[in-house]
């Protein structure tokens, strides 16, 4: 699969995307979360980090840039909203997260999208005219093309769940 859009009506939908999309990452995944304030990247966050099987619960890593959280992997919770360049974020030493065993989710990542890995899960998100919340999940190579396609899968499967297209 190329794209997937989801739209959800709920803070509760916006976390069982998320969940969705924990239970199926793998040691060294990355995923870009691009969009507004208010959009919903946290929320959908702390869904990954359930579906990961992590207890703690996700909050914006304001004051450190990476939040570590630990589950069935290491979850690497990043946003780069306060930085101001790519050159500040390469200074910060990333590699050992971006290349090592846990999954990155990154807020604001279009901030840094040229000097972060190619591969990768895009998810921009936006917001509906009546509130809700859409996702355009956009996949950078073979692997996240897969992860999306089982995706798709199991949001099909859930009764009462809003349908992606
Ligand atoms: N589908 C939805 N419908 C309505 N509200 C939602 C939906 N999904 C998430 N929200 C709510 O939107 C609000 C903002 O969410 P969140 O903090 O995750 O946004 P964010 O993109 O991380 O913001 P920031 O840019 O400030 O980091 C929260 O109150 C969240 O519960
Ligand atoms: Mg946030």
């Amino acid at each position: 699969m190329n794209h997937l859009e989801v739209t959800t009506r709920s803070p509760q939908a916006t976390q069982d995307l998320g969940y969705h999309i924990g239970k199926l990452v793998v040691p060294g995944d990355i995923i870009l979360l691009v969009g507004n304030l208010g959009t919903g990247k946290t929320c959908l966050t702390q869904g990954i980090a359930r579906g990961l099987g992590i207890k703690e619960h996700a909050v914006s890593p304001s004051f450190t840039l990476v939040k570590e959280l630990y589950g069935r992997l290491p979850l690497y919770h990043m946003d780069f909203y306060r930085l101001d360049n790519i050159a500040e974020i390469m200074e910060l030493g990333l590699e050992d997260y971006l290349y090592g065993n846990g999954v990155c989710v990154i807020e604001w990542a279009e901030k840094g999208l040229g000097e972060l890995p190619e591969e990768h899960l895009l998810i921009q998100l936006s917001y509906l005219p009546d509130d809700g919340r859409s996702f355009r999940l956009q996949p950078k190579g073979k692997h996240y093309r897969d992860i999306i396609t089982q995706l798709k899968a199991a949001l099909d499967q859930q009764p009462g769940q809003d349908k992606p297209c």
